[in-house]
């Protein structure tokens, strides 16, 4: 069991570069399932869910590796393999939307009900719901759904759901879609730029899809996707992550090889807490002295505040002059970080899918828990402002989604170690995820 041990030690500052999005990698890295041709993915980051799917993708066929450049290239060797892997998948979400792509090529897919955060509830019906209307024959086998389908017709659907768009689920949609005969119209389309990107990759290797971006999205079915090469987009939750991190901590940071148009309203909530901000093409920087001011939001999906960065700011808002006040919709449970961070001395209480923080002026560190990968970063962030010593069990979930989220603080002044009775020999070799285990 993964354990960090989180010295405060005062104010971070420097530049460090964002790692490319693990939820656009994902998307794309199942979408390859589709293409007839050999994929290269640049700026997929080193995080277990990539090299999870990895492992998955080549349980149904497709080689995966990644090289010392960082560029992901992934081949079908093997079209025939059409059952994902009960255990892997049952270990991530996204690993789900395998499902859409492999209907849509091979004709059929057998796939597990998927695992992932404990965040909520996550069913998977808009996901069937859309398959199921393109044409695709959908059925339960012992926990596994099984889709068939010879060929798949374009159709107009709406793909809303109580809690607004699905991520996941518009992705699974039109991939799907993109391989169907005639013309599909999503509407009630999740607007997230990992959705963008992937539209984009797939329009690179000759989708016709319009319209990502917007609500609606309207794709023209094609006999056939190719081969070709691919830069993810950075990742806006890594990017967040850290520019919280340089709030929290009273710091100076710069994200390089950011997208701040990605993360508006996020700097929206950073400037109501009082943070100085600076933005470029393809940096932000984040700078704050005092303590931060009371903020509120709602955490909504794209273009609001990702849910994905509900915890962190949390984090912040528990040191902040006053009373702040967070909810989320896109996931009303997802509040599991709260006793962890109210275990430092934090004020917090909730009410509903409402999160009440009162500000104290310190935080003293303890030995906490992670329950989920975005928790997992927001009690990082406390860990880094606490007076002495915070400990994180349960830390691989960091690693889930953060490509070298402890190198990179450190290399900003924090004092963050992995698993500190071990020698320095056996964290080197716990803490990377090695070409070996990405090739599949
Ligand atoms: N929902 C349904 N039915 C469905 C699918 C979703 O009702 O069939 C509901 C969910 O319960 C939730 C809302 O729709 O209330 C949105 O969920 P969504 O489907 O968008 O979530 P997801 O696609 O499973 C992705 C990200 C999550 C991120 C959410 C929301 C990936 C691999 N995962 O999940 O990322 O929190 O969108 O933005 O892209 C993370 O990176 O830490 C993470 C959890």
């Amino acid at each position: 069991m993964d354990v960090i041990s989180i010295r405060g030690n005062g104010p971070l500052r420097g530049t460090v570069s964002a790692a490319g999005s693990k939820n656009a990698s994902l998307l794309a890295m199942a979408a390859s399932i589709m293409a007839d041709g050999p994929i290269a993915l640049g700026g997929v980051p080193d995080v277990t869910d990539v090299s999870t799917l990895a492992l998955l993708l080549g349980y149904l066929g497709v080689e995966t590796k990644r090289s010392a450049d960082g560029v992901v290239r992934l081949q079908t060797v093997d079209p025939s393999q059409v059952t994902a892997d009960v255990e892997t998948v049952s270990r991530m979400r996204a690993s789900f939307c395998v499902l859409g792509p492999l209907v849509a090529r091979r004709g059929r897919a057998a796939v597990a009900l998927p695992g992932g955060c404990r965040i909520g509830s996550r069913p998977i019906d808009l996901h069937l719901q859309g398959l199921a209307a393109l044409g695709a024959n959908i059925r339960f086998e012992h926990g596994t759904v099984i889709a068939e389908a010879k060929k798949l017709h374009g159709v107009e659907m709406n793909l809303s759901g109580l809690n607004g768009p699905t991520v996941t689920g518009t992705a699974n949609v039109l991939m799907a879609a993109t391989l169907a005969s005639g013309e599909t119209i999503l509407r009630g389309a999740a607007r997230e730029p990992e959705i963008v990107d992937l539209c984009e990759f797939l329009n690179s290797i000759g989708a016709r899809i319009e319209g990502a971006g917007g609500s609606t999205i309207r794709i023209r079915g094609v006999e056939q996707l190719s081969g070709g090469t691919y830069q993810v987009i950075p990742d806006r939750m890594e990017t967040g992550t850290l520019l919280l991190a340089a709030a929290i901590t009273g710091g100076d940071v710069t994200v390089r090889g950011a997208r701040p148009e990605h993360l508006e309203a996020l700097l929206a909530v950073l400037d109501d807490a009082g943070v100085m901000l600076d933005t470029g093409p393809n940096w932000i920087r984040a700078a704050i002295a005092d303590r931060p001011l009371p903020f509120q939001f709602t955490a909504l999906p794209y273009p609001g505040v990702p849910t994905d960065l509900q915890a962190q700011c949390t984090a912040l808002a528990t040191l902040a002059e006053g009373r702040s006040t967070i909810a989320d919709q896109v996931f009303p449970d997802r509040f599991a970080h709260l006793a962890e961070l109210s275990k430092l001395g934090a004020c917090v209480d909730r009410c509903g899918s409402t999160a009440i923080i009162d500000g104290v002026h310190r935080l003293q560190g303890d030995v906490l828990q992670a329950s989920d990968l975005r928790a997992a970063a927001a009690l990082v962030l406390a860990g880094l402002v606490a007076h002495d010593v915070t400990t994180i069990r349960r830390a691989h979930h960091l690693f889930r989604g953060y490509d070298r989220l402890i190198e990179k603080l450190n290399s900003l002044g924090a004092d963050v170690v992995l698993n500190p009775n071990e020698s320095e020999a056996e964290r080197r070799s716990q803490r990377r995820f090695s070409a070996s285990q990405v090739a599949a």
